[in-house]
């Protein structure tokens, strides 16, 4: 199976990817992780992009379109894969189609979830992360526990500033890639409010049923 997840920052994408791409054996490919994992490793890509993403840019079509590609190249997408942040552009969202067709593969779901504006704020700046585990926790919705609380990380692009620049850049860019999708009738959209084990059953009865 190949899903498309696409929402606004905090829209819980990361968090339900995680799930679906283990119940359902697919390789999980988040451009944005891979984008913070080239600003880790200080590659050129990384450093290139990091001002974008401080600032909550979009990281331009080129960079992001080539980085994607090699990484679907890789024997773990034989078998299924869920895009998580990709395609963000219309552009994007036209080269993913045409480069899929050429080897005759097919997106079977495109889940859009659906969270209010007023939502994403909260989500976002109350999200932290724990370097060591990986594990993503919210400081209201999701607390961490107090053992691993000191060490937890916020993200450079979690200020308030730069996910209104984001939010902004979802609604003027990203959302057009939508209507691409409706018309191949791919489109899923859930109301993404709500608990995560809510939401994940939403997906379930809407794609996998
Ligand atoms: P990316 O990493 O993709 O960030 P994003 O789309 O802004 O999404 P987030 O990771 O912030 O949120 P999420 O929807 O995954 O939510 P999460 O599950 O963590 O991209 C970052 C940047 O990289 C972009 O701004 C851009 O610069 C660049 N980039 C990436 N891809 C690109 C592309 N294709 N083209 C160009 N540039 C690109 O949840 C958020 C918080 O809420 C967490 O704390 C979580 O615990 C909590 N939470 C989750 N679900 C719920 C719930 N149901 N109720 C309450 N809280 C919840």
């Amino acid at each position: 199976m190949r899903l498309i997840l696409v929402g606004p920052p905090g829209a819980g994408k990361g968090t339900q990817a995680n799930h679906l791409v283990r119940a359902h054996h697919l390789a999980h490919i988040s451009t944005g992780e891979m984008l913070r994992s080239a600003i880790a490793r200080r590659t050129e890509l990384g450093i290139a992009a990091e001002s974008y993403m401080k600032r909550g840019d979009l990281v331009a079509d080129e960079m992001v379109i080539n980085m994607l590609f090699e990484r679907i190249k890789n024997p773990d997408c034989e078998k299924g894969f869920l895009l998580d942040g990709f395609p963000r552009t219309r552009a994007q969202a036209v080269v993913l189609n045409d480069m899929l067709k050429s080897k005759n593969i097919a997106i079977d779901a495109v889940i859009v979830l659906d969270v209010p504006d007023s939502m994403i704020v909260e989500r976002i700046t109350g999200r932290r992360h724990d370097p060591k585990t990986g594990i993503t926790y919210h400081l209201t919705f999701n607390p961490p526990p107090t053992s691993v609380r000191d060490r937890l990380e916020q993200r450079d692009d979690d200020t308030k500033e730069a996910c209104e620049a984001r939010l902004h850049k979802y609604h003027s860019e990203t959302e057009l890639v939508i209507p691409f999708y409706e018309e191949q009738k791919l489109v899923h959209r859930i109301n993404a409010v709500g608990t995560p084990d809510e939401i994940e059953k939403r997906i379930i009865n809407a794609v996998f049923k």
